[in-house]
């Protein structure tokens, strides 16, 4: 109780000294600190100006008892509308993979009644290199001129944005310069890329079974069987369009074939050969029931052939 009393007046004494403080003419000025006088630096002589170190005699300083504060200098702020157009402050370039560098163009018109100088271009990584005319570059009111951006895409791939600051008398603009650089298509594998593959097989047949190569060698192949086991299985390196001549094309085996030579093969391929064996035996990944389900697929669907592949033989006029 006697706590809220006490806090009961003290507000209205406080509403009080206000009121009467409104009321009354006015509160009394901040006082004004005086500036200090400047503090000495040890070592550091002040020289005053005298007509001996000052070359052109001092303008006459305007009596303004409080000038404004300075301004911000016009380059340090961006570029307001109506003093530079550009074509577009983003540019985009499309390229191969394997492509040292791309170059793109912006152009820029002065449409202001006054001339405009650039007096920096500069962009955000060493890779990237600005080509224009020598600075600082004016440009007289209408007149028109051309940035070039050189990216050095090496060792760069996916999508590459760096930024260009261009700054004139007038303010700073940003510009955008964007690399696309393609993916392979999906499938087709880079030559350095298939060489090693290559590499790791001749060391290991059963390799791509393993670690990375069985994302695309092994994981498709899970729990498939029959025609869809054979083109995420096999097809992967026998239908392959790029694939390594080594491969042979199972259509064209120029050999007669039956159930016993396609279970042989896939289950132990044969010694000294790149292609890998795929019973789970034998450190594939195929178990008997899908070995077999290849087995009448193949049987059914690769022709059995000696003596030339069928489409090398010329059908007897009058035949289908
Ligand atoms: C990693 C790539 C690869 C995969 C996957 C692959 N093969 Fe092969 N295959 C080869 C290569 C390479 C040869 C050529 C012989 C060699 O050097 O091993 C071959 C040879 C063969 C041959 C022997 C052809 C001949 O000359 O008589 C048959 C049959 C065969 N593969 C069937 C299959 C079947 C069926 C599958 C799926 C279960 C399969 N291959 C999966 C790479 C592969
Ligand atoms: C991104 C999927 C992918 C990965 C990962 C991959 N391969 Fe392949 N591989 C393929 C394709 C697709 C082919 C068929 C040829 C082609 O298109 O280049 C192939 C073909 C092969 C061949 C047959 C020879 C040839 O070049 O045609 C061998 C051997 C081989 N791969 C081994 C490997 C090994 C070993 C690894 C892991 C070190 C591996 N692959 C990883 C997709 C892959």
């Amino acid at each position: 109780m006697i706590h809220a009393m006490f806090w009961k007046m003290v507000l209205i004494l406080g509403l009080l000294g206000t009121a009467t403080l409104t009321r009354g003419e006015s509160a009394p000025p901040p006082t004004l600190v005086p500036p200090s006088p400047p503090t000495e630096i040890p070592g550091v002589q002040v020289v005053a100006p005298t007509t001996a170190n000052v070359a052109t005699p001092p303008a006459p300083t305007p009596t303004v008892p409080n000038p404004a504060p300075p301004a911000i200098p016009p380059a340090f702020r961006p570029l307001p509308g109506g003093i530079v157009a550009w074509d577009n402050k983003t540019q985009t370039a499309t390229v191969r993979p394997g492509t040292p560098s791309s170059s793109m163009a912006f152009w820029l018109t002065n449409v202001h009644a006054q001339p405009v100088t650039v007096t920096a271009v500069r962009t955000s990584c060493g890779c990237t290199v600005p080509k224009l005319p020598p600075m600082p570059w004016t440009l007289p009111p209408g007149a028109s001129g051309q940035i070039e951006v050189t990216m050095n895409l090496a060792g760069k791939s996916g999508m590459v944005i760096k930024t260009v600051t261009v700054t004139t008398d007038q303010g700073f603009d940003t510009l955008y310069v964007r690399t696309n650089i393609e993916e392979p298509p999906a499938g087709v594998m880079g030559q350095s890329e298939r060489l090693r593959n290559l590499q790791v097989a001749t060391a290991n047949r059963q390799a791509v079974f393993q670690g990375d190569c069985a994302t695309c060698h092994a994981t498709p192949a899970l729990n498939k069987m029959g025609a869809e086991l054979f083109h995420t299985a096999c097809g992967i390196c026998h239908e392959a369009e790029h694939r390594a001549s080594m491969v042979p094309d199972l259509k064209n085996l120029n050999k007669e074939t039956n159930a016993d030579y396609w279970r042989t093969w896939i289950t132990s391929s044969a010694d000294g050969k790149l292609m890998p064996a795929f019973a789970i035996e034998n450190g594939g990944i195929l178990n008997a029931m899908q070995i077999e389900s290849l087995v009448e697929h193949l049987v059914q669907t690769m022709p059995s052939t000696k003596g030339g592949a069928p489409t090398a033989t010329v059908p007897p006029p009058g035949s289908h």
